[in-house]
């Protein structure tokens, strides 16, 4: 059983994150995306493991090298233009060498891990095996229309019209019959070639595909609230720790972890979850509200945070409440209260978003 991660496209819509780097590398509680889909991977015990990079790579490769950190052999496989998923299967083609494979969508965060759904493959005699996780806005997704035996009727991307709750998730097994059907379709009204098209062609040939209905969450990290919703999904079940220094004077209530190395200065309140990474300096007159990531090397002084990802490097000083924020990384926020005239003087990059 071979591993397909796939970190391709451009993330046009995490702009300008996404700008400077993989969009697979933002920090989801303080992690790379990316890390999230290749542990579910190698807890499965997937042992290789190819991963669909597109035009930009930046972080990656320096991240996860060639595996042997993580005990399993990885394999870059170049996708130059993201066209389609079906088309990051078919430029895989040598790498999978028509064994069977997990596909994993690495901008997907999905609880329960892949050994499930890997179980169900191995277990039955499927060619395939789907999740699907109920949603309410299914356009955004490929569905899974069923008939009222939960057999698959049909599969159809993104539907204009709600006909079916039942999203397909960005986790797929497969066997060698995915290739043929991958080089069978035709690209999309979106230009792709669609993976969920080449499940309905293997539907149409009367292949075996067996459905998993995901229990726990499952998200897609396509939009920038979404990685919020996915921060505070994750840092849920975050355990407290504290390997820094927490100044008297300071009040930390909740599940917070602090790393190594960062100071919490007296008067900073911290209610949890809260995720701190190291050489940090917070506070003093700060406070950082539930469902907060803060990465390395970050200064907070003088502001509120609350429901927040700041990346590393970043600096606050502004006398101000955030909320609801990607910060990124290095990005700086001062408040100059005592300067005339008075306004908010910005230095933002293209497709930057700002509420104030
Ligand atoms: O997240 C689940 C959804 O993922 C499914 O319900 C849809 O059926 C499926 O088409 C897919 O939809 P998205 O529109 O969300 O896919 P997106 O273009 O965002 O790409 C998903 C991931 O795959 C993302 O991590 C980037 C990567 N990718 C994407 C394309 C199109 C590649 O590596 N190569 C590609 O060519």
């Amino acid at each position: 059983m071979k591993g397909l991660l796939l970190a391709g496209g451009h993330g046009t819509r995490l702009r300008p994150l996404t700008f400077t780097g993989n969009k697979h590398m933002l920090p989801i509680a303080n992690k790379p995306m990316i890390l999230y889909g290749l542990e579910h991977l190698i807890k499965a015990g997937v042992k290789e493991i190819g991963i669909i990079l597109g035009p930009i790579k930046e972080g990656v490769v320096e991240l996860l090298g060639d595996g042997s950190k993580y005990g399993v052999k990885i394999k870059y496989i170049d996708q130059p233009e993201p066209r389609g998923l079906a088309h990051a299967v078919l430029v895989s083609e040598e790498f999978l060498a028509g064994e069977p494979f997990v596909m994993y969508l690495g901008d997907n965060m999905l609880k329960q891990g892949v050994k499930p759904m890997l179980k169900q493959f191995e277990e039955g005699t499927y060619d395939c095996v789907i999740g699907v996780s109920e949603v309410r806005d299914p356009s955004r997704y490929g569905v899974v229309v069923f008939d009222d035996k939960k057999n698959i009727k049909k599969l159809v991307e993104k539907p204009k019209q709600p006909i079916s709750k039942w999203a397909l998730i960005g986790v797929y097994v497969f066997n060698e019959k995915i290739l043929d059907a991958a080089k069978k379709i035709r690209p999309s009204w979106r230009g792709e070639l669609e993976i969920t098209d080449a499940i309905q062609l293997l539907l149409e040939n009367n292949c075996k595909i067996g459905v998993q209905f995901v229990r726990g969450w499952w998200k897609d990290t396509g939009k920038p609230e979404d990685l919020l919703e996915a921060n505070q999904l994750v840092l849920q079940d975050l355990k407290p720790a504290n390997k820094g220094v927490v100044e008297e004077g300071a009040t930390i209530t909740g599940n917070v972890s602090i790393g190594k190395e960062t100071v919490v200065r007296s008067r900073t309140t911290i209610r949890g979850p809260v995720i701190i990474g190291e050489h940090c300096e917070i506070g003093s007159n700060t406070y950082i509200g539930p469902y907060t990531s803060i990465g390395d090397h970050v200064t907070i002084r003088n502001s509120e945070v609350e429901n927040s990802i700041v990346m590393e490097g970043a600096y606050i000083d502004c006398g101000k409440r955030i909320t609801d924020s990607l910060i990124g990384r290095e990005a700086k926020i001062i408040g100059f209260e005592n300067n005339v005239p008075k306004g908010h003087k910005l230095v933002l990059g293209d497709m930057t978003y700002v509420s104030i």
